[in-house]
């Protein structure tokens, strides 16, 4: 589907859209779906579990839930997940920094203790240092790094993100698919029934493709960016999601702490 088609289609097949930043910037406009679905989700993956979302995001980035931080939001999209930190950095006295295109952004509401930095991250990352105006302690980049890591480098993407963190601070890149992950789990008797279970039939889930993984994160990718980071000045982690999150049998998150 063409991207202008995004943005007025009654019928978006969401499994089929090659989602880019381009390709967000249209669904945003759409206003025939749901804010779930204008950040590329089907309303099954997120309605009712933001919530759960939001706890584990609070859960790894501690300092989410101190007072008076600064806190950049690399790609919040116009949900309710951006909504919940809006409010909750308003309730701490932290600053926030919103990195999204214009057609996201507009969609969140504005405050005091909030600025909207449009385009394209880390292109733009000055300005995201200007807006926040000081120490960086917390970065939230969650259910995004896949499509940095397609449309730039993503060992750009860790080094800015190390080199924008204040010391103490920590990153949460959250809500990466992981193909290794997805593979494993796909070849367990839990991940048949899940299969099963979701295409209605007894049917195995079909066997891990061979050759190149164009554009998906697996467990070497995650590795290297573990690695970077640990090279660049933080401690690195990947951690999992609880289970009660949609896609946790097949999503990591990588989590960093500046020393
Ligand atoms: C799947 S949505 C996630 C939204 C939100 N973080 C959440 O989990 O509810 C991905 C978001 O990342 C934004 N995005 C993608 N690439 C980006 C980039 N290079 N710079 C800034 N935002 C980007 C998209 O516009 C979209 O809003």
């Amino acid at each position: 589907m063409p991207d202008k088609d995004l943005a007025i289609s009654q019928n978006v097949d969401l499994a089929s859209v090659q989602l880019d930043y381009g390709a967000f910037r249209q669904l945003a406009l759409n206003p025939n779906l749901s804010h779930h679905e204008r950040i590329g989700f089907p309303d099954s993956y997120r309605e009712g579990f933001e919530a759960d979302i939001y706890d584990d995001i609070c859960s790894k980035l501690p300092l989410f839930r101190e007072r008076e931080k600064t806190v950049v939001d690399i790609g919040p999209g116009c949900a309710n997940l951006p909504r919940m930190i809006i409010d909750a950095c308003a309730k701490n006295d932290h600053r926030l920094v919103l990195v999204d295109s214009e057609e996201m952004l507009r969609q969140l509401p504005d405050g005091p203790h909030l600025s909207k930095v449009r385009g394209f991250f880390p292109t733009n990352s000055e300005e995201v240092r200007q807006a926040a105006g000081g120490p960086i302690d917390i970065i939230l980049c969650y259910s995004v790094l896949h499509y940095l890591f397609v449309e730039t480098n993503p060992f750009h993407v860790i080094d800015t993100i190390v080199d924008m963190l204040d010391h103490g601070g920590m990153a949460l890149l959250g809500d990466i698919p992981n193909l290794s992950k997805r593979n494993r789990f796909f070849a367990s008797p839990r991940g048949v029934s899940f299969h099963q279970e979701f295409t209605g039939t007894d049917q195995l889930p079909p066997p891990p493709e061979a050759g190149p993984a164009f554009h998906k994160i697996d467990d070497g990718v995650l590795a290297g960016l573990v690695h970077r980071a640990q090279l660049a000045g933080c401690d690195a982690y990947i951690v999992p999601q609880p289970a009660t999150l949609p896609m946790s049998n097949r999503r990591d998150d990588l989590l960093l702490r500046k020393p």
